[in-house]
């Protein structure tokens, strides 16, 4: 993938292909990735049929920096669906470039999916929100600079956040709130003053990931539902410093809760 002549929708060819091969599923129905606080959801969709380490997938050899090795693991819904569940996400500020952290996604849609369900935990920017509250994603501010697309790629991104999946997730739940999901690049969380803008510029959710990833979904032609958990408010929101073990300790309280919503929601797209 580093390669600057590689072809990246190859490569992630190849990986279905080892994904098939290792899972004995041919062809996926769903692809949903697994962010902090939503890692119970897997077990709640249905049945594993396969858990595979990532490192043995074509693409995604290179471990995160946490030095855990994620997974991949297809599972499938009471009603027959199959589900490729996405634990091994690399994110955009490890350093590796954006066709690692897109891979995953582009290795779902060659594995058949057409529906990209992304998750993470994240902070809010609403004084009314708090922390343990799951939101949808409405739409997105890439504030990265940077794109998946390479080339004269010039893709639409209206409706880019399924108004149709998000009616869905509703259908399930009816009081969950939605807001626009910004991207930084992190790892640092923002200061005060960059929070402010983000809110002035129209963003409710500040993170680390998913923009980027839902631009390639795009790309390949997947209907995109994004679910944030609000693991804390935003640096000058909330009053005190933020601190990873605080978003931590948020993710695993929330996690019955929303991974059963999650779970819920799944069945019914
Ligand atoms: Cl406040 N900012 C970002 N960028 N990511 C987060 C967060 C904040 N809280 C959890 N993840």
């Amino acid at each position: 993938l580093d390669a600057p002549n590689a072809d990246p929708f190859e490569i992630a060819a190849a990986a279905a292909a080892d994904i098939a091969r290792l899972t004995g599923v041919e062809k996926h129905d769903i692809a949903l990735t697994l962010g902090s606080g939503w890692g119970r959801a897997a077990e709640l969709i249905g049945e594993t049929v396969a858990t595979v380490p990532a490192t043995e997938v074509t693409g995604f050899s290179r471990p995160a920096l946490e030095g855990h090795v994620g997974t991949l693991r297809s599972i499938r819904t009471p009603g027959g669906k199959h589900v490729l569940v996405i634990g091994a996400r690399t994110h955009y500020y490890e350093g590796h470039g954006v066709r690692r952290v897109v891979h995953s996604v582009r290795t779902a849609a060659a594995a058949g999916t057409r529906i990209m369900v992304l998750t993470n935990g994240a902070g809010g920017v609403r004084e009314t929100w708090h922390a343990g509250q799951p939101v949808l994603i409405s739409d997105h501010i890439n504030l990265t600079a940077d794109s998946p697309l390479e080339g004269a790629t010039f893709v639409d991104l209206t409706d880019l956040y399924s108004r149709r999946l998000r009616d869905i997730a509703r259908s399930v739940d009816p009081t969950l709130d939605e807001g626009v999901y910004t991207q930084f690049r992190g790892p640092h969380y923002e200061t005060p003053a960059e929070v402010q803008m983000a809110k002035r510029i129209g963003g409710d959710i500040v993170g680390m990931s998913t923009a980027l990833e839902a631009i390639a979904a795009r790309e390949a032609g997947m209907e995109i539902l994004g679910f944030s958990l609000i693991t804390n408010l935003a640096a000058g929101i909330q009053s005190t410093p933020l601190s990873h073990g605080e978003v931590i300790e948020a993710g695993k309280e929330a996690e019955p809760v929303i991974s059963a919503l999650l779970a819920r929601v799944v069945e019914q797209l």
